[in-house]
């Protein structure tokens, strides 16, 4: 435990691990279960499709990768061109240049998710898929992109790194498109450490997946390659803490729904100043990360003062727009706004009542002062 102030240090994220997910990782190093070829990961894979109603899931070694995955799968290649928020971690823009194709950048709405009247603007006859990103827990307005996606023939690959077990008109967020994209980072909802899934009901895309993601072995020569692969693969040793994990992710998303609840309702003597996160009407949220987007007051300020008392916040994203790799001179009005007064506040699973209170009294103190 780290103490700044003689009080526990409140990190922004940290997993929430127990009992079972150690013995689940004790259990694959005592076996000697640890390869990815190893039961485990198949085990994680057919749990996963199980729990989203899908067919096939494919386990890889992490978020990004499972986003390159999905796109080199489906054949995306220079001169291609994809849609993707500009609101959104580097990982949902990197995955498409190392297809060699070009990432065509979107503004957001209010919720940090793509704003769908802007995506069509967009449309040339270059574009071969969207990219939505259900930010911070959110899911897209997925009606309207999969009509957008149909009425010009386009791919949707659901960035899903944020949003395991999120619902929009009660479909699990990552089932709509070709496929869904899962991040397990320490911080996400539910963690393998580092770790990824990709989900989908298609046969070809899924032989394609599980040979891309291993090397492109053969299936009768085991050493003869037809084509160029790397290896993407997840560990059993993830697989295992995965699938402890996933048995509990219904858990994890309600710590983090009552988060929100109790962050909101606590806050709102001072939503002159701030934009509480919100559902959309027929969305569920899982809340990944509790943000805030300052109406008035210095967010920089604000954080560095809750630094000071023992409190780690982040900025929101800053916008693809502004990053030097992808640098553009068009506003993207939102983004730009909320990459400059958005943070979130500490929103681990297991945050306690205690440690809500206290950031809670931390903020009001900032405000008030
Ligand atoms: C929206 C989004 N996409 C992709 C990723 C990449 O996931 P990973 O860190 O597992 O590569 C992240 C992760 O942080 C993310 O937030």
């Amino acid at each position: 435990m780290t103490q700044k102030n003689n009080q526990k240090y409140i990190r922004v994220c940290e997993p929430y691990i127990t009992q079972k997910e150690i013995d689940a990782v004790s259990r694959a190093i005592k076996e000697g279960n640890i390869s990815s070829t190893a039961k485990y990961v198949g085990l994680f894979e057919k749990a996963f499709a199980k729990k989203f109603g899908v067919k096939y899931a494919v386990a890889v070694n992490s978020g990004g990768s499972a986003l390159f995955l999905a796109l080199w799968a489906l054949g995306i290649k220079k001169g291609d061109e994809i849609i993707v928020p500009t609101f959104t971690m580097v990982a949902t823009a990197n995955a498409v240049v190392q297809c060699g194709a070009k990432p065509v950048f979107v503004d957001c709405e209010e919720n940090g998710n793509i704003d769908v009247k802007k995506i069509e603007e967009k449309i040339t006859k270059k574009t071969k898929a969207i990219i939505p990103v259900h930010i911070y827990g959110h899911p897209c307005d997925m009606d309207e992109i999969m009509a957008i996606a149909k009425k010009h023939k386009l791919f949707v690959i659901e960035d899903t790194a944020e949003a395991h077990g999120a619902l929009y008109k009660n479909k699990l967020a990552g089932t709509f498109g070709d496929m869904g994209c899962f991040s397990f980072y320490a911080n996400k909802v539910m963690t393998t450490g580092e770790g990824g899934m990709i989900i989908t009901n298609n046969a070809a895309l899924y032989k394609k997946l599980i040979k891309l993601k291993a090397y492109y072995f053969h299936d009768k020569r085991h050493f003869w390659h037809e084509q160029q692969a790397w290896n993407l693969r997840m560990s059993a040793l993830e697989a295992s803490l995965g699938l402890a994990q996933l048995e509990r992710l219904n858990e994890l998303v309600s710590l983090r729904r009552e988060n929100a609840r109790y962050y909101t309702d606590k806050l709102q003597g001072l939503k002159d100043y701030l934009v509480f996160p919100s559902e959309k009407k027929g969305a569920k949220s899982v809340f990944w990360m509790y943000g805030l987007v300052l109406k008035k007051g210095n967010r920089d300020k604000l954080m560095k003062f809750l630094e000071k008392n023992g409190v780690e916040t982040r900025t929101y994203f800053f916008p693809m727009n502004w990053q030097p790799i992808y640098k553009e001179t068009e506003p993207y009005p939102v983004a730009d706004r909320l990459g400059r007064n958005g943070l979130y506040l500490p929103s681990s699973s297991h945050l306690t009542k205690a440690e809500k209170d206290r950031i809670i009294g931390l903020v009001k103190k900032f405000f008030k002062a």
